[in-house]
């Protein structure tokens, strides 16, 4: 029995996201990878914590996500599930562990929720996927689509600028996200994708929609939480608002604890047994 069953912590559900949607409440979700940042997170009321791939990124130190392995997911999200009391937490299904068949898909997704303990997961894509989200949901996982930019296919695309800005593509993403609806998804993230799309779609979903460069029009927000407390200093898109410094808090800490060893003054005699 976990140390909050008892008490009158209400966890969020997918229920409660598409409640949320339908009295038009925006859903406020965020990254975590670890157990420490997860806790603070989860406490500060995040009502969806995303563990994903862009861990490759900022936990790894990749230029892309693609190196991501189920292993590592797995450890990640394990991390996070342990700190999380309240938040939904969905974890990212990596590169190469689900678009070959449905069976490697289902396999992948039942590792995610049986070692790590997540509660649904997230696939990349829309038509290309569908037999795979069809087999994930067929075993009770919930699944969270990803359209628009989808940095698993950065090769194919070759830039990270946004996407879906001529018809053609629009139209298809329109089509893939009602795909996505009639399969079972209980939600999709819209990544860089012009504003007036995202709120069309948004719109003529029942499920919610979860932005990233994608406007206001979405049902709720995420960002990566490094990017949005100001530790990466050199990324810095249009989409991003940081709420924080961290880069320069962090350094002066250190900085400062340098100088104290340096110096001698620390530890003191308070500081010592
Ligand atoms: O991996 C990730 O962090 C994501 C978000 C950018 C939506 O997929």
């Amino acid at each position: 029995m976990s140390v909050h069953q008892g008490t009158n912590l209400k966890k969020v559900t997918t229920h409660q996201l598409q409640e949320m949607k339908a009295r038009g409440e925006k859903i406020a979700m965020l990254t975590a990878y670890d157990y420490s940042t997860a806790r603070i997170v989860d406490a500060a009321g995040i009502d969806v914590i995303l563990v994903g791939d862009s861990a490759s990124n900022v936990m790894a130190g990749n230029e892309t996500t693609l190196p991501m392995s189920l292993e590592q997911m797995i450890y990640h999200a394990s991390s996070v599930i342990k700190a999380v009391s309240r938040a939904f937490v969905v974890v990212d299904l990596p590169f190469g562990t689900y678009q070959g068949n449905s069976m490697e898909a289902l396999h992948s997704a039942i590792r995610i929720m049986k070692e790590a303990g997540a509660h649904a997961v997230k696939m990349e894509g829309g038509a290309e996927i569908k037999e795979s989200v069809d087999r994930v949901l067929s075993a009770g996982i919930p699944v969270m689509g990803h359209l628009g930019l989808t940095p698993q296919s950065i090769f194919k695309f070759g830039t990270y600028s946004v996407r879906a800005k001529e018809e053609e593509e629009a139209q298809k993403l329109v089509a893939d996200a009602h795909l996505l609806q009639n399969c079972g998804c209980f939600g999709i993230v819209l990544e860089k994708i012009p504003a007036a799309l995202a709120k069309q779609v948004s719109e003529s979903l029942t499920i919610p929609t979860i932005g990233i460069g994608a406007g206001a029009g979405t049902d709720g927000q995420v960002l990566v939480i490094h990017d949005m407390l100001g530790i990466n200093k050199e990324f810095k898109p249009r989409f991003l608002r940081r709420y924080a410094d961290l880069h320069s808090v962090m350094t002066e800490a250190i900085q400062h604890y340098v100088k104290d060893i340096k110096d001698q003054s620390f530890p003191n005699e308070q500081e010592s047994y």
